[in-house]
């Protein structure tokens, strides 16, 4: 069970064991049983430059989802390894765009002949060969947290952006921060001819949106928003901008996990709040904001837990604590050399920005 005692002893035993020799990543959609062992949590950002901050470390376990440990394997020396206490944690969103896809895409891009006015940026929530093709072209990764710095940068590059792979965040962050409008914004679908777009309309926008979203924030609807509303008087709605657009619209406000616990500290006693993120980080909020007056509601008791991050529980971390405490190297997350030297120039200039 989550809680068993035996299981959080041999956990804490292997941890002991390994030392500084090894370092626990966890994001803040994980489970609280794995949580608990974590040495640091954050968002995607702050996990990425965390594990770049850890060269002492051999191992890196990251309690996360594939595309967070392939990012901490780019950015961390080639003698550290990147662990994923379970293989299966992977991100359907990232899945949404393949290299082959992607790859597609640009020809298109170059048939309509803005190919060259074109920068990509890409959500971290991508694989390691879409960071290596975003590299390539001159483009950067973002994350929730930085995406306005990073479209502010790309617009510098060229007139043009083509983001990948989620619709939503591109979408808010261009007509929230970038002052641009919905007409600004086209929708590439990969499973269409051409994107399912004229060269016209290519050539009339200035975002062009990889049909990509999160199935989990994509749950969260206009009507929970207006029935937490209508339940809670004088309730804040606080989401995650890889949720839709007219959520977004009608939340008071809007930003990554990291951006969402400081908010949150800040609130203060007494006031009333109902997130849209994932549960368990939800979940954990509440209880730990209640004693200090703070309501805290998850948005929609529709939508559920990240399944993917939630493969990563207690008996997968012990295992692979344990492993690496008998020096079997389980789960290591390697991304090939040539991907990794394009990809880490991504993550680089997403590094670098303001
Ligand atoms: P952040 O932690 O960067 O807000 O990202 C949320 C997410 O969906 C990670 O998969
Ligand atoms: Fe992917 Fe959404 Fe899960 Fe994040 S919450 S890992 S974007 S499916």
């Amino acid at each position: 069970s989550p809680s068993d005692p035996d299981l959080v002893e041999r956990a804490r035993a292997a941890k002991e064991k390994l030392g500084d020799k090894v370092f626990v990543l966890g994001h803040h959609y994980q489970r609280d049983e794995v949580i608990q062992f974590a040495d640091v949590t954050g968002d995607s950002f702050k996990l990425a430059r965390d594990a770049a901050a850890r060269p002492e470390a051999e191992y890196i376990v990251f309690c996360g989802v594939h595309f967070m440990a392939e990012s901490a394997d780019i950015l961390t020396g080639d003698d550290q390894k990147v662990v994923l206490p379970d293989l299966a944690a992977g991100c359907s969103m990232a899945d949404m765009a393949t290299a082959e896809q992607v790859a597609e895409c640009w020809d298109v891009l170059t048939e309509a002949g803005i190919a060259e006015q074109v920068v990509p940026v890409s959500y971290m929530n991508s694989s390691a060969d879409i960071k290596a093709f975003t590299g390539k072209h001159g483009g950067t990764i973002c994350t929730s947290s930085n995406a306005k710095k990073a479209l502010e940068w790309a617009f510098e590059q060229g007139e043009k952006v083509l983001f990948l792979p989620d619709q939503h965040l591109g979408r808010n962050t261009a007509v929230r921060d970038m002052g641009m409008t919905l007409e600004d914004c086209v929708l590439y679908n990969p499973h269409k001819p051409n994107g399912g777009l004229t060269a016209e309309e290519l050539r009339a926008a200035k975002m062009i949106l990889w049909r990509g979203h999160c199935s989990v924030h994509g749950r969260f609807s206009l009507e929970s928003v207006r029935d937490v509303r209508e339940r809670i008087p004088g309730v804040n709605v606080l989401v995650h901008p890889e949720c839709k657009h007219e959520v977004v619209a009608a939340a008071d406000y809007v930003g990554s996990t990291e951006y969402i616990i400081k908010a949150l500290e800040a609130a203060p006693a007494g006031s009333k709040w109902a997130i849209g993120t994932e549960l368990n980080l939800v979940r954990r909020l509440a209880n730990r904001f209640a004693p200090e007056g703070k309501e805290i509601v998850f948005l929609d008791k529709t939508v559920c837990f990240c399944s993917t991050m939630n493969r990563i529980d207690l008996p997968h971390l012990v295992w692979t604590l344990e492993s690496l405490a008998e020096g079997n190297l389980v789960n290591r997350i390697e991304v090939d050399k040539e991907t990794e030297a394009f990809a880490k120039l991504a993550l680089e200039r997403m590094l670098a920005l303001p």
